[in-house]
């Protein structure tokens, strides 16, 4: 078995996909299933969001870490954990997250989101479903690699290699190092770039929540909705 890790998304993916984007979107994608959500929808723009309005659902996203005007909340998973779900369905859209979604289902077929959160579910549910490679996508913020994507997916690939035998990329290795070489997630996280960002608008509740590991055996799997509007996973 291959396991390669991507520091920012690219285009071509093996059929099994693991995506990162722990500040905050896959770690909030997870909450929201944690607290009763039926389903999500990861749009590809707010515009598309914004037209499921009048479907009932509920709209989550962001724009430089603040909600987007319109929407029922932002995209910081310590708000979605204080609210019941059940019955709902959770559309999101944010800077990059669930833009690396859409550009790993192009060509991957399971595609699974993956945080620190859920990071050992994700893993093993990965591992499950993978035949001969596992692609780990670090959303990364504004096409710049993120430290805590980065230090993420050493988790991840670090819990891999402990079920079985891998062939592992150079990305592999960096993330592995990064991880070994960051301190406690906490501390990984915050000293990112966007973390650092996330502390100073005030947020730091949500980088203390992302870097609780593996508190949640949910994994948010992407299926293609025959009956949701285009440039809707
Ligand atoms: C992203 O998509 O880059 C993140 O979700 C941004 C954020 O939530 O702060």
């Amino acid at each position: 078995m291959r396991l390669r890790v991507d520091l920012l998304p690219h285009g071509n993916y093996p059929d099994v996909v693991l995506v990162i984007d722990t500040l905050r979107a896959t770690t909030t994608a997870v909450t929201y299933l944690e607290r009763g959500a039926d389903a999500l929808l990861l749009t590809s723009t707010p515009e598309v969001a914004l037209g499921l309005r009048g479907e009932g659902y509920l709209l989550g996203g962001e724009r430089g870490g603040l909600p987007i005007a319109g929407f029922d909340f932002g995209n910081s998973p310590v708000e979605a954990g204080g609210q019941n779900f059940t019955g709902k369905t959770v559309v999101m859209n944010t800077t990059n997250g669930t833009g690396a979604a859409h550009m790993a289902a192009q060509t991957g077929k399971h595609i699974f989101l993956a945080a620190l959160t859920n990071a050992h579910a994700a893993a093993r549910r990965a591992r499950a479903q993978a035949t001969e490679e596992i692609a780990i996508v670090c959303a990364g913020t504004n096409e710049h690699v993120g430290l805590e994507d980065v230090y993420t997916a050493g988790v991840l690939a670090e819990y891999l290699l402990s079920l079985g035998e891998f062939t592992i990329d150079d990305g592999a290795r960096i993330a592995l190092t990064v991880r070994r070489g960051s301190g406690n997630p906490l501390e990984a996280l915050s000293s990112s770039v966007h973390g650092a960002r996330l502390h100073n608008l005030g947020l730091g509740d949500d980088v203390r929540y992302a870097a609780e590991l593996s508190t949640s055996t949910v994994v948010p799997t992407l299926v293609e909705g025959s009956d949701v509007p285009e440039g809707t996973l």
